[in-house]
């Protein structure tokens, strides 16, 4: 079984970056040109944000995606490197580019163009076993984006815990809006699943949380439900841990607010700690996430991240954290 394993979590998902353009003087025309006062060129990708930022608490993450050979890629690599995520299992394929998300934002709101690129061609033919089988946990994430993995997500899943690991899978949101995922062969394979409210009502095709878990339970293990602002609900086995959310009366804003959350959860889940400590810290990840700009701007390393819980919401370790 899975003894040996030198990774944490390993991590199979979308990579791109995102060309952010702010106080824009309004917005584009056609054929016409307007001047954005300011620009940045960042890491994008809400599996990226996962990895950084569990990487950031302290778990070693190795991360599993497609870029092309191009700048693009390069920076991708940098900003998990710098991050200390494994990029070594990470797919360079010269014929195809690097994912990129130009987003236009206006004060509140924002417009955004996507090209997928190289993250709609990684597929289980990409990877390894031995990459599998050197880690304790799977994570996947955005799998709408991402139709290579879309393809083969059971037989992905079901090699993972096959190979002895804990697994963990966030869908994202689809934008085909088709949610065309077999949850009922799927879930089986998934320990933690972690949709967002939206999401699981969308995939479940209920209107509300607790047809959506009840249209479930058949096959699902754990089932994680982020609800924003209003916090979390964990169903596991019929039991259900409803925890509001850390209140945070100066949000800057969301972005990302899932992702810390997911890693936060899958930091103690790792650790083997029970899962009303999973929910209550990944709360503490998914709020101190809204007092920073974008989604990894909060997290350095578990020392300043466990200060800012502190000074923001006066969280308190417990003794017995090893
Ligand atoms: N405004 C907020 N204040 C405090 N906590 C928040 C806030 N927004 C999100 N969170 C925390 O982050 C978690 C994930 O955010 P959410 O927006 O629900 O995820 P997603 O980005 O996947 O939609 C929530 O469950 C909550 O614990
Ligand atoms: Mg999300």
């Amino acid at each position: 079984m899975n003894n040996n394993s030198n990774i944490d979590v390993l991590v199979i998902g979308e990579l791109n970056v995102d060309l952010i353009l702010n106080e824009i003087e309004s917005f584009p025309e056609m054929g016409k040109e307007k001047l954005a006062d300011k620009m940045d060129l960042v890491l994008g990708s809400s599996s990226a944000i996962f990895s950084s930022n569990l990487s950031a608490l302290g778990a070693k993450v190795a991360f599993i995606g497609k870029i092309g050979d191009d700048l693009f890629g390069n920076l991708v690599l940098k900003s998990l490197a710098k991050k200390k995520v494994l990029i070594d299992y990470i797919k360079i394929d010269s014929s195809l580019k690097t994912g990129a998300t130009i987003v236009l934002n206006f004060g509140e709101d924002r417009a955004m163009v996507t090209h997928p690129g190289a993250m709609e061609h990684l597929s289980f033919a990409d990877i390894d076993t031995t990459e599998i089988r050197n880690s304790k946990h799977l994570h996947v994430s955005s799998v709408f984006l991402q139709p290579g993995v879309k393809k083969d997500i059971i037989e992905i899943f079901r090699t993972a815990k096959d190979n002895g690991l804990t697994t963990s899978l966030d869908p994202q949101w689809d934008p085909a809006e088709k949610w065309d995922i077999e949850l009922e062969k799927l879930l089986p394979f998934v320990d933690v699943f972690i949709p967002n409210e939206t999401e699981i009502k969308k995939l479940t095709n209920e209107n509300n949380i607790n047809n959506a878990v009840e249209s479930l339970r058949q096959y699902a293990n754990t089932i994680v439900i982020k609800r924003g602002n209003k916090g979390s609900v964990v169903w596991n086995k019929g039991e259900i841990s409803d925890i509001p959310a850390f209140t945070n009366n100066n949000v800057v804003d969301a972005i990302g607010a899932g992702d810390s959350f997911d890693a936060g959860f899958i930091f103690q889940f790792v650790k083997g700690k029970d899962l009303v400590e999973c929910q209550r810290f990944a709360n503490l990840m998914g709020a101190l996430n809204t007092t920073a700009p974008g989604g990894t701007a909060a997290f350095t390393d578990y020392n300043s991240i466990m200060e800012l819980a502190r000074e923001k919401f006066g969280y308190e370790e417990k003794v017995s954290e090893p």
